[in-house]
C-alpha cells in the first residue's frame, strides 16, 4: 500500500479531515462537518472553539472509521498536515486548555475604531504606516486588532494574561495545541503564512517584531512559537491517529496555491471560498504593491529553505454572498440553487450587487463601506439577483486582477482557480467573460487541502511526499474560454465600479 496523508482543512464555514495518497496525489477518503457562525452584534462574526476542535475530531474519527470499512489499515496514514481559515484569533488557558472567548473570525468588524484610532496615532494617519515590516495595511482583518480588543474588553483574558495562563494563536496553532496534548503538554506553534497574518511578524527577519507588538500593545509571552510550514511540530496524543505526526501548516491561501502547484515567480491561483483571495507566487522576495494588495509569506518548506512570498488580493464576500441570499433572504434553500436560478435570467437586467458586508477589502481596504444593490426596476426578479451576486464575485477578482497586472507590469494570461464556488459553471464562464482570459480549473478540486498534505508528507523525518518538479503530480483541468466581446464586458465592468463607489460614500 502506498503511504497515506491526512489533512485537516478547517475554514470558515466547514472543517473536513481528508486523506491522500502520497504518490498519486488522489483523495482516498474525507469526512466534513458544518461550522456555526454566530453574529452577536451588527458586524460581529464569532465560532466556538470548542465546536472547531470538536469537529476535527470527529471528521478524524469517521474517516479513519470510512477507511477501515474499505480495509485500510490506519496505520499508512504517516503524517498530517493542517491547513486553515486564517487571522481567526483564539485566546485560551493552558492550565484549563479553555478558551477564554469565542474565536473572532477575520470577516469580524467590531475594531473599526481601535483600527482608526490605529491609523490616527499613525505619522500622517496612513494606514499603511506598518506595511514596510508587515505587507499589511491597518485594518479590522488581522488579528493584531482582533487580540488588542479582547485584551480591552474581556475580563477572563485580562485575568488570565496577569497570571501567566493566555495562549494567543490563529486556528492553526489551536487546533496543533489540543491535538498534541492540549493543557498535558501541546505544543504552541504557528507557521510563517499564518504569522504574517497577524501584523505582529516581520515578513524580513521571518519573526515576531518587538516594534509591531508595542505599537498595539501586545505582550509577546502570549504568541506561540513560530515554525517553517513543513516540519515535524509534535505528534498527534489525544486522537485515533496517537503517534502520528503533525507535520504541515499552512493558511488556507497558502495551501491552496501549493496545491495548485505554483511554484515559481508569477504563477497565480484564485481561490473562491467564503471570501475569494488571489495569489501570486513572487518567490524569495517580497514584492509591495503600490495597488492596495498584501505582502504576504505564502510557505517556507522546512526550516533551512528560504521563505517564499505572494502578493494578495483578498475580497471578503464571495460565497458568503450566495450564503446570505439563502439564509437572510431565503431566495433560494440550498447554495447550489444559486446557478440555476441565475441562468434562468441570464443577465443581472441592468442589477449591481456590492456585498461589502464587511466593508470592502483589496484594493480599497475601506471598513466604512456597506452592501448595496442597485439598478432595481420593477422588471427586477430573484433570479436577476442571483445573476448579480455571481457577477459581483467575478466583478471583484477582475478589480484584484487589474491591481496585480500594475503592480508586476506583466499581464495575467490565464487564471487557475479552485474552491467551492468553482462548481458553478455560469460563475466560471461569467469570470471568464469579465476577465477577457482564459479560466482554467484542476479536475481535482481539493487543492487545499492537497497543499497541507503535501507540506506534512514532505517534511524532515516524513518524506513521503517528493517536491521536486519532476515528481508532482499531473493533474488535468478544464479551461473557460471568453465569449463576449470585451467593450461589453468593459461596459458592465465600468457601471460595477461606479456602484463599488456608492457603496463606500452611501451614508454623504
Ligand atoms: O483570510 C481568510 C481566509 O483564510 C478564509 O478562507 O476559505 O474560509 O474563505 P475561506
Amino acid at each position: 500500500m502506498d503511504p497515506l496523508v491526512g489533512a485537516i482543512d478547517q475554514g470558515t464555514s466547514s472543517t473536513r479531515f481528508l486523506v491522500f495518497n502520497a504518490k498519486t496525489a488522489e483523495v482516498i477518503i474525507h469526512h466534513q462537518v458544518e461550522i456555526n457562525q454566530s453574529f452577536p452584534k451588527e458586524g460581529w462574526v464569532e465560532e466556538d472553539p470548542r465546536e472547531i476542535i470538536q469537529s476535527v475530531y470527529e471528521c478524524i474519527e469517521k474517516t479513519c472509521k470510512k477507511l477501515c470499512h474499505l480495509n485500510i489499515d490506519i496505520g499508512n496514514i504517516k503524517a498530517v498536515g493542517v491547513t486553515n481559515q486564517r487571522e481567526t484569533t483564539l485566546v485560551w488557558d493552558k492550565v484549563t486548555g479553555e478558551p477564554l472567548y469565542n474565536a473572532i473570525v477575520w470577516l469580524d468588524l467590531r475594531t473599526q475604531s481601535t483600527v482608526e484610532r490605529l491609523i490616527n496615532k499613525a505619522p500622517g494617519k496612513n494606514k499603511n504606516h506598518l506595511k514596510h515590516k508587515t505587507g499589511l495595511p491597518i485594518s479590522t482583518y488581522f488579528s493584531a486588532v482582533k487580540l488588542r480588543w479582547l485584551l480591552d474588553n474581556v475580563d477572563m483574558v485580562q485575568q488570565a494574561v496577569l497570571t501567566g495562563r493566555a495562549m494567543f494563536g490563529t486556528v492553526d496553532s489551536w487546533i496543533i495545541w489540543c491535538l498534541t496534548g492540549g493543557r498535558k503538554g501541546g505544543i504552541h506553534c504557528t507557521d510563517v503564512s499564518n504569522a504574517s497574518r497577524t501584523m505582529l511578524f516581520n515578513i524580513h527577519t521571518m519573526d515576531w517584531d518587538h516594534e509591531l507588538c508595542s505599537y498595539f500593545d501586545i505582550p509577546m509571552e502570549l504568541l506561540p512559537k513560530v515554525k517553517s510550514s513543513s516540519e515535524i511540530y509534535g505528534r498527534m496524543k489525544t486522537t485515533i491517529l496517537e503517534g502520528v505526526p503533525i507535520s504541515g501548516c499552512l493558511g488556507d491561501q497558502s495551501a491552496a496555491l501549493v496545491g495548485q502547484m505554483c511554484f515559481k515567480d508569477g504563477q497565480t491561483k484564485n481561490t473562491y471560498g467564503t471570501g475569494c483571495f488571489m495569489l501570486r507566487n513572487t518567490g524569495n522576495k517580497p514584492v509591495m504593491s503600490e495597488h492596495g494588495l498584501l505582502t504576504t509569506v505564502a510557505y517556507k518548506m522546512g526550516p533551512d529553505q528560504p521563505p517564499c512570498y505572494a502578493l494578495e488580493g483578498s475580497v471578503a464576500i464571495a460565497g458568503a454572498v450566495v450564503r446570505w441570499l439563502k439564509d437572510n433572504m431565503g431566495i433560494v434553500q440550498s447554495s447550489a440553487e444559486i446557478e440555476k436560478l441565475a441562468a434562468s435570467a441570464g443577465t443581472s437586467y441592468g442589477c449591481y450587487f456590492v456585498p461589502a458586508f464587511s466593508g470592502l477589502y483589496a484594493p480599497y481596504w475601506e471598513p466604512s463601506a456597506r452592501g448595496i444593490i442597485c439598478g432595481l426596476t420593477q422588471f427586477t426578479n430573484k433570479s436577476h439577483l442571483a445573476f448579480a451576486a455571481l457577477e459581483a464575485v467575478c466583478f471583484q477578482t477582475r478589480e484584484i486582477v487589474d491591481a496585480m497586472n500594475k503592480d508586476s507590469g506583466v499581464p495575467l494570461v490565464q487564471l487557475q482557480v479552485d474552491g467551492g464556488m468553482t462548481a458553478n459553471r455560469l460563475l466560471m464562464q461569467l469570470q471568464a467573460d469579465i476577465l477577457g482570459v482564459s479560466v482554467v480549473k484542476p479536475s481535482m478540486s481539493e487543492t487545499t487541502a492537497l497543499g497541507a498534505a503535501m507540506a506534512a508528507g514532505a517534511a524532515e523525518g516524513v518524506k513521503v511526499w517528493s517536491l521536486s518538479p519532476s515528481d508532482l503530480p499531473r493533474i488535468t483541468s478544464e479551461k473557460y474560454e471568453p465569449q463576449i466581446n470585451s467593450d461589453e464586458s468593459e461596459f458592465r465592468f465600468a457601471r460595477w465600479k461606479k456602484a463599488v463607489q456608492r457603496s463606500m460614500n452611501w451614508e454623504t
